[in-house]
């Protein structure tokens, strides 16, 4: 039987750490709904049109280097807005997320339009400053050096495009359990993201 963790969130707000740990400690499979916008969001840098983008999309196209830089964020965000876009991608979310075993899915609508159903929902935040330091360090730690203000600046115009779109805009689902990572270090967030999950299994 399929088990489904929905694991929605702003940018840098711990999502992505803490998928891959529910994932691994339960054994399910994970999948990063960020990397299917920033591949579409890479393909129209390319010069591609964002919808032929999406419908065209293959699993083999997450795996493309340069997905993770700011610049690919932002065009993520982009067309991410447009829900044709959304739309093609949303049979790849719902197979993945039915697979047998269990799986984890991270985004920004994963538990109000793609697996309303799902077993276990979180909204994982913390406050923008918090989130602009953490993808600051990251950044420089992969070679990008973005300054802190700008990164901050990066941050909030994400949010502000992910929460006010029309089409599954960035909100917790009412029956999600949010954790504030905030003041948490990784350690902890996981462990309450583990417990949660442990609750219903
Ligand atoms: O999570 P990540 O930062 O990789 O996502 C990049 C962009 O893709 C987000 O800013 C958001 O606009 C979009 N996205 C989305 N729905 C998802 C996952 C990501 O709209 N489920």
């Amino acid at each position: 039987m399929s088990f489904t963790v929905a694991i929605d969130g702003p940018a840098a707000a711990g999502k992505g750490t803490i998928s891959k740990a529910v994932a691994r400690h339960f054994g399910f499979a994970h999948l990063d709904t960020g990397l299917l916008y920033r591949a579409v969001g890479k393909r129209v840098l390319d010069g591609e049109d964002a919808v032929a983008a999406a419908r065209s999309l293959r699993a083999e196209d997450l795996e493309v280097l340069g997905l993770r830089t700011p610049k690919v964020a932002q065009a993520a965000s982009k067309v991410a807005v447009e829900p044709e876009v959304r739309e093609a991608l949303v049979d790849f979310q719902r197979a993945f997320a039915a697979r047998a075993g269990g799986a984890v899915l991270d985004g920004r609508d994963i538990g109000t339009v793609i697996c309303p159903e799902a077993a276990v929902k979180l909204f994982v935040t913390a406050s923008p400053e918090v989130r602009a330091v953490r993808r600051h360090k990251e950044l420089l730690e992969t070679g990008h050096d973005a300054g802190y203000d700008s990164v901050l600046a990066d941050v909030r115009a994400r949010d502000e495009r992910d929460r006010t779109r029309a089409t599954a805009p960035l909100k917790p689902a009412d029956d999600a359990v949010t954790i504030d990572t905030s003041h948490m270090t990784i350690e902890a967030a996981v462990a309450a993201a583990v417990a949660v999950v442990n609750k219903v299994r």
